[in-house]
């Protein structure tokens, strides 16, 4: 696949500063600016611009080859989709959800390496006369922007922009109701699901492992500076170990760790695609799915924020 990574994200906040303090007590750093946020492992993944309503502007994304670039652009043409390309980049709306895409060429992540916390098992013992790390809280950064979920109000038209425009793969589709996608060996790095106004339903960091994403959660919740939204829980799409929390401009947070990894495309559609049932969209365990990650408590603030400007 040309695609190979999500580089990053632009979000507009109705109140930046309260953002930012949201950003820094969950880890993330920022560059000089204050706008630029990174995790461990990822570099500036997110900017912040203070905007009317919350609001996804742009994703970046990465490609392999200065090739790609023009083949993304005819095939947005083949769509009746404009694109533009500057300096290298190319950059193209989703008319459905008014969100910028950008591709730009840069080299394949190198394998990130993580801190190795050994565990026990029945008949596998890794961690001997000693106490789990995970018991001493140990709230630290994520480590990087895994994945964003975009809410759009024509799922299968950003679909198509995304999968026949720009090149992702499709991971588990529901039709009419949410699309996994992904431009990288995850599971998924963008997700569109059905939504009355387009919104940036979601976005979700990687952790260590399943207690880096505990006691995140936790350290964010004590701190008095999210909500808790949705979790602990294991996806059934995806398999991940995941915990939401409404973060202050209004979209869920997700703090994630083992998700799958798709390396070979014949095998994942031989034998990995989830089955499609309403049973399978939500968790394999956990809490159940709460009504407002589905309709977002801030709905009336966002329709009356896109009616602005429509
Ligand atoms: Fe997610």
């Amino acid at each position: 696949m040309p695609l190979h990574r999500l580089d990053s994200i632009r979000v507009a906040v109705p109140d930046a500063e309260r953002q930012r303090a949201f950003y820094l007590a969950a880890g993330l750093t920022t560059d000089s600016t204050g706008s630029r946020f990174a995790g461990s492992n990822g570099g500036e993944q997110v900017t912040l611009e203070q905007g009317e309503f919350r609001r996804l502007l742009n994703v970046n994304v990465l490609s392999n080859d200065p090739s790609d670039i023009s083949v993304i652009a005819s095939r947005l043409t083949g769509l009746g989709l404009s694109s533009s390309t500057r300096d290298g980049v190319l950059v193209a709306t989703d008319p459905a959800t008014r969100v910028e895409f950008s591709v730009r060429v840069a080299d394949a992540p190198k394998s990130a390496t993580a801190d190795v916390f050994p565990q026990n098992g029945p008949g596998h013992h890794e961690r001997i006369n000693q106490r789990a790390s995970g018991v001493i809280p140990r709230a630290r950064a994520p480590r990087r922007l895994g994945h964003v979920v975009i809410g759009s109000p024509d799922i299968e038209g950003t679909v198509r922009f995304l999968i026949e425009g720009l090149g992702f793969k499709v991971s588990d589709h529901f039709p009419g109701i949410i699309a996994f996608l992904r431009c990288s060996t995850d599971h998924h790095n963008v997700a569109v699901v059905n939504s009355e106004v387009p919104q940036l339903q979601h976005y979700s960091w990687e952790c260590d492992d399943v207690d880096h994403v505990g006691h995140n959660g936790t350290a964010l919740i004590a701190a008095g500076v999210a909500q808790h939204g949705w979790g602990f829980g294991r996806h059934y799409v995806g398999s991940n170990f995941f915990w939401y929390l409404l973060e202050p401009s209004g979209s869920f947070i997700e703090f994630y760790s083992d998700m799958d990894i798709i390396t070979d495309d014949i095998e994942w559609e031989t034998r990995g695609r989830t089955p499609v049932g309403p049973e399978h969209i939500g968790n394999s365990w956990g809490p159940r799915m709460p009504l407002e990650f589905v309709v977002p408590p801030d709905l009336d603030q966002l329709k009356s924020g896109w009616a602005k400007i429509s």
